[in-house]
């Protein structure tokens, strides 16, 4: 798929089937994950596939912030890919540019995902065994997507919302983030 359209494609996706998640796809993501840039070369990101215990890491997330709703149990993630950096190593932007490469990996493969960072770290870092010298930066949950957030242009509001069921998700207009000089 052209990357202008999967990047358009892609959202984040809270509602999942209860389908299972193919090892070779997890594995072309966290491939994706490893090809992306990082500051100095210095790779200092390991991923962690989840596919197991998906309750336990479930309960450790938290959705959708800005509504009043979250996905119930059956309707939770199918995997979950656990992005880990080396201590002391490496640039803050290196595991969101991952991530992204692991979301749009994702998409093109017809999954849905969504990046994790509200997640009660220490208990995740307990039940995914992280190494000592290792510490969790994000979660990015996967699986057959069971909704189809759509997009709306909003200049003043950045909270999606849900409209009959559908979440809506607000992106600023081009013309209110492009500066040309
Ligand atoms: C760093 C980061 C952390 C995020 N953490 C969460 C989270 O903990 N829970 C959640 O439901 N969504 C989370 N999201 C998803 C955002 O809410 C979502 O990207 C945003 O609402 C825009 O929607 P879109 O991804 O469909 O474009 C996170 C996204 C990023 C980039």
């Amino acid at each position: 798929m052209d990357t202008y359209k999967t990047i358009k494609e892609r959202r984040s996706i809270r509602r999942y089937k209860d389908k299972e998640v193919p090892q070779d796809i997890l594995k072309k993501c966290v491939d994706a994950a490893r090809l992306s840039p990082t500051g100095a070369n210095l790779q200092p990101l390991k991923y962690i596939t989840v596919t197991k215990d998906l309750e336990k890491v479930f309960d450790c997330t938290n959705w959708a912030g800005y509504i009043d709703w979250e996905p119930s149990s059956k309707e939770m993630p199918r995997a979950y890919i656990a992005m880990i950096k080396e201590e002391d190593v490496g640039f803050e932007p290196d595991v969101g540019i991952a991530a992204q490469s692991i979301c749009l990996t994702a998409t093109n493969e017809g999954l849905g995902s969504c990046i994790l960072g509200a997640i009660d770290k220490d208990e995740l870092e307990s039940i995914l065994q992280v190494p000592e010298d290792h510490e969790l930066k994000l979660m990015v949950a996967l699986g057959y997507p069971d909704e189809r957030p759509e997009l709306v242009e909003d200049r003043e509001s950045v909270e999606y919302y849900l409209q009959d069921d559908v979440l809506k998700v607000p992106k600023k207009p081009l013309d209110s983030v492009w500066i040309k000089r």
